[in-house]
């Protein structure tokens, strides 16, 4: 059953303590911030990365949370399946998912390839939607949670070479919605942040560059994303305050996407 949450009880300092965080793609740029940020508002990790994180675990033990790494692939069932099992069996229940980990392979669509297709279908968007179809059947079950999908302003406007990236994105952003609409009576909320370019490892890959440069005049803001920026956007969606954000896309672009 839906649990009314009174409002007068909300945390204005979109506090996490109690809540224990799943994050993919925790171990670099935005997830890496996202978790920091979390741990720094209360609440407990689990990492799930390909690669492992010594400096995260060491950093969200510092501040007294506890610590989960999952490492492995996103593209495997079974990997998805033993790392849900894992982080609910530690903490008993998993109050956020934050689907980070993706892939960003650029090419002009008459050069594209399949494997980068394959790879980002198989990354950014089933394994975000394998992860969710996972962790927010425990939500239900446990009375609520909140999902957050990583997408991008690909996934909302056309740009060059983001065939696959784009396609992708933009799958996540309606796979949002479409599990918001079902899944708001179960108090499990699903939303998207999708951002502009970001100065991460993946950000800096594609764009610290001359067409970067011309990119940056075409935003209004003038400037790309910091990891941080992303962040604060998460915990937000992330806290009880945002109770009434189901299925929202919150577009973090410097104003790229108005026009
Ligand atoms: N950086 C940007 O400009 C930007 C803009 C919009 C959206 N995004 C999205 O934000 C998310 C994070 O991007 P980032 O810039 O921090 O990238 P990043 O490359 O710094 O981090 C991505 C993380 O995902 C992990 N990952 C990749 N494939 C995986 C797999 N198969 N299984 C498990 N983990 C895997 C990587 O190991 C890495 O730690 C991505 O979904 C990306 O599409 C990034």
């Amino acid at each position: 059953m839906a649990q009314e949450i009174n409002f007068s009880e909300i945390n204005e300092d979109f506090n996490l303590e109690g809540k224990h965080a799943v994050i993919t793609g925790a171990s670099s740029g935005i997830g890496l911030e996202i978790a920091q940020m979390f741990a720094r508002k209360g609440a407990d990790v689990t990492a799930f990365d390909l690669e492992d994180s010594v400096e995260l675990e060491e950093y969200v033990r510092n501040r007294g949370r506890k610590f989960l790494s999952c490492t492995g692939d996103i593209t495997s069932k079974e990997v998805i399946a033993d790392t849900v099992e894992a982080a609910s069996n530690a903490f008993g229940k998993i109050d956020i998912l934050v689907n980070c980990a993706g892939v960003g392979y650029l090419e002009l669509a008459e050069d594209s390839t399949e494997h980068v297709w394959d790879l980002t279908m198989a990354v950014n968007l089933t394994g975000a939607v394998r992860m969710s179809l996972s962790v927010g059947k425990t939500m239900i079950k446990n009375g609520g949670g909140s999902i957050i999908n990583i997408a991008s302003q690909a996934g909302v406007v056309a740009l060059e070479r983001h065939l696959a990236y784009g396609t992708a994105k933009a799958g996540l952003i309606q796979a949002t919605k479409q599990l918001a609409l079902e899944w708001g009576k179960y108090n499990v909320r699903v939303n998207a942040i999708s951002p502009t370019i970001i100065l991460t490892p993946m950000g800096s890959m594609n764009w610290n560059n001359e067409e970067g440069e011309a990119f940056k005049q075409m935003i209004p803001s003038r400037r790309f994303g910091y990891p941080r920026e992303v962040a604060a956007c998460a915990v937000y969606l992330a806290s009880d305050a945002a109770s009434l954000f189901n299925g929202a896309n919150l577009i973090l672009d410097g104003g790229y996407t108005i026009a």
